[in-house]
């Protein structure tokens, strides 16, 4: 029997013990919360050293989210040989490299499905894939607020704030959006994505991001009036030297007979392109409690059923090229030398122009000085 220290107790945490609590294969020992609750049933953990210390717990799942303590915590728990499940994708990102060398040293096993596509077999596929075929490309739609926002926009014909307030009265946005709206959230899910599939280490840093914040209604309609719907998308993609040709996230106006402009809602789409299983696509909800869960207790199981240590062992330190050219739509309110000499404008305000990927991302965080509703989207 698997005997488990969970720590957090929030949306996930709960949703992982309750699905425990219907399973004989294991157990929820301790818990260690910031707040005491009835469903914790006597389980509470006074802190870490309880669970860490703990000969019997074998396994540790971190459902609390962010970098601090939460990777002092994973830390603690594989130096004590326990192994450790994962939804925090922060935290994954963040320390890819220590935790994967820490579940080496240690001997232990490290699994975070839940952190990329919620109750989507992921990154289990994608490990699952490159045993056979060379994965070169990993994209897709990957964070479920913000094609909830965007979604909303063009088919209520509803500006960005009305739509960001109801996905925060449903849960979907949390209080502070900004790990979603501002693209970090999707930038750290390609980061792992690309990891496993590429075998590489690529810096969070190094991804250029550019999120929804400053999306306005009237950019989701100049796509509609051109036939194009606008998603919020990453991609990652090595090319045959095994270098990362690309790897970024920003707003894409998408052919409407692209499969990724029909996903609805909340949901994702993520796919992988590989030598010979051609392009796979998985769409499910991207999160949301039992969903995540789900992804929680299968990596509990897959430890029980011992894969391994992590879902690849090679990393090679690679920093992304994105020195290709994309088309890109352009609104600012601000002037620009280089904008006027390389664009044309479409209407006021709102201009078209051909751009190097890691050109243009520089260059938008300068705009957004000179005008904070500066707003990019790629021309798919
Ligand atoms: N929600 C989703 O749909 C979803 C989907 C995929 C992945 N994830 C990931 O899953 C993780 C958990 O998300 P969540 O939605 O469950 O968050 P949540 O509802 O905020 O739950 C986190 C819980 O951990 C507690 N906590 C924070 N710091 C702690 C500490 N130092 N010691 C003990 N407990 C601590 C929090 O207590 P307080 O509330 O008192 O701060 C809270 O109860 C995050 O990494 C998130 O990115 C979530």
């Amino acid at each position: 029997m698997m005997k488990i220290g969970l720590l957090g107790h929030g949306t996930i945490g709960v949703g992982v013990d309750r699905i425990i609590k219907k399973r004989e294969d294991m157990e929820v020992k301790k818990i260690l919360s910031l707040v005491i609750d009835d469903e914790m049933e006597g389980r509470t953990a006074a802190d870490l050293s309880e669970i860490t210390m703990d000969p019997e717990i074998d396994t540790v799942v971190e459902v609390m989210g962010g970098i601090h303590p939460a990777f002092e915590y994973i830390k603690e728990a594989m130096e004590q040989k326990k192994n450790v499940v994962t939804a925090n994708k922060a935290v994954v990102a963040a320390c890819y490299d220590e935790l994967i060398a820490l579940a080496e040293k240690n001997g232990v096993f490290l699994r975070c499905t839940a952190a990329v596509g919620g109750s989507i077999p992921w990154l289990v596929n994608i490990e699952r894939a490159r045993r056979v075929s060379d994965i070169f490309e990993v994209g897709g739609i990957m964070n479920g607020t913000t094609n909830f926002i965007l979604h909303k926009m063009l088919t209520e014909q509803a500006e960005f704030d009305v739509v960001l307030k109801e996905a925060q009265d449903l849960g979907y946005a949390e209080k502070d959006p900004s790990a979603d709206i501002d693209g970090d959230d999707i930038r750290r899910k390609v980061l792992i994505s690309a990891n496993t599939a590429f075998d590489v280490s690529i810096p969070e840093e190094a991804i250029p991001t550019f999120g929804i914040r400053t999306v306005r209604l009237k950019d989701v309609s100049w796509g509609v009036s051109n036939g194009l719907t606008l998603k919020l998308k990453a991609c990652a993609v090595k090319n045959a030297d095994g270098q990362i040709e690309k790897a970024f996230v920003e707003p894409v106006f998408l052919k409407s007979g692209d499969i990724l402009s029909a996903i609805p809602a909340n949901y994702n789409l993520v796919y992988y392109t590989g030598s010979y299983c051609g392009t796979q696509s998985f769409i499910g909800e991207g999160a949301g409690r039992f969903p995540t869960a789900h992804n929680v207790v299968e990596d509990l199981i897959d430890i029980l059923e011992t894969p391994e240590t992590f879902y690849t062992v090679k990393r090679e330190r690679k920093v992304p090229e994105n020195h290709v050219k994309r088309l890109y739509y352009v609104r600012t309110v601000a002037e620009d030398r280089w904008l006027l000499e390389t664009a044309h404008e479409e209407a006021e305000g709102v201009y078209c122009l051909e751009a190097y990927v890691d050109e243009i991302h520089l260059w938008a965080k300068q705009m957004k000085e000179k005008d904070p509703g500066f707003f990019m989207a790629a021309l798919e």
